[in-house]
């Protein structure tokens, strides 16, 4: 078993039961350009896959899981959970300066280390790209599991990593491969006019870029699903006879406090 080595905002692990009943049968390879911690593809372990995010924190951490998983393991035993310290290796990315002169392995080290410490085992960056969370104080946070470190790093060997837009893994896609897409999602409440700024960049047209992005795998004679919110939006700019619109229920904060959890519905689209 492989277990996702990050926790991260819009994780997929509670929703994998049923996106895999509505996978393809069979398909040659794998691909997940919005990878994110990565929930279904640790669930899968595909033999050839491609996975691939905008966030070049993620791509420099799954690098180093891949080559260097026995430094990576030694670099997170010298943690240590106390405040003052998290405090101290949260700050390094407040001076440029400081922050370069880290390694790529020590990089990753302490992004996994903030994403297991920082409360709501979360990590979240600011405008400037600074981490803003808040220690956590738990007791027993695991950021150092070697065994499944290592296993996740066999199965990262024979896995593409790349870093960037959704569309620059366009030309990599043949006919039979599946690709799973989830991307930041439309904000629910919002009406099929929406075109308002998202704070993670992802508006209205990006929206729409990836809906042609569908149509090009699908003209590839490739199978998509793609996950998003249940709203008007959504719906109006799937609703093409090829394309299948399911229905599934998930546990998620239903306010912006995240205090509140509820049935929230969303949407896995697919083309077969
Ligand atoms: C909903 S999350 C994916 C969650 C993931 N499925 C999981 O289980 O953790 C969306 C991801 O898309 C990435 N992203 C945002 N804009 C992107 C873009 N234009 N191209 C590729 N990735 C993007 C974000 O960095 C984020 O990790």
């Amino acid at each position: 078993m492989c277990k996702p080595i990050l926790k991260w905002v819009g994780g997929k692990r509670q929703v994998i039961t049923e996106i895999k009943k509505l996978m393809p049968r069979s398909y040659n390879r794998y691909f997940e350009p919005f990878v994110g911690g990565g929930a279904l593809f640790f669930d899968l372990k595909p033999k050839n896959a491609l996975i691939n995010d905008s966030n070049k924190e993620l791509l420099n951490l799954y690098t180093a899981v891949k080559e260097t998983p026995n430094e990576l393991i030694t670099s997170l035993s010298k943690h240590k959970n106390e405040a003052k310290y998290y405090y101290k290796t949260r700050i390094l990315d407040r001076d440029s300066k400081s922050y370069d002169k880290l390694s790529n392995l020590e990089r990753a080290s302490r992004f996994i280390y903030l994403n297991k410490t920082g409360f709501n085992g979360l990590y979240r960056v600011n405008l400037k790209g600074q981490c803003n969370v808040p220690f956590g104080s738990y007791k027993n946070p695991r950021y150092c599991e070697s065994e499944n470190m290592l296993r996740c790093s066999e199965l990262l060997k024979d896995t593409e990593i790349t870093s960037g837009d959704f569309e620059n893994i366009k030309n990599k896609i043949k006919k039979g491969d599946f690709i799973y897409l989830d991307p930041p999602y439309v904000p629910i409440n919002t009406t099929s006019s929406f075109t308002s700024y998202t704070k993670d960049g992802f508006d209205a047209d990006t929206q729409r870029r990836l809906r042609y992005f569908c149509d090009y795998i699908d003209k590839k004679g490739a199978y998509f699903m793609l996950s998003n919110s249940y709203t008007d939006f959504i719906l109006e700019l799937y609703k093409i006879d090829r394309y299948t619109i399911n229905t599934i229920h998930a546990n998620r904060s239903i306010n912006s406090k995240g205090s509140g959890r509820g049935k929230v519905r969303e949407v896995l689209i697919t083309n077969y």
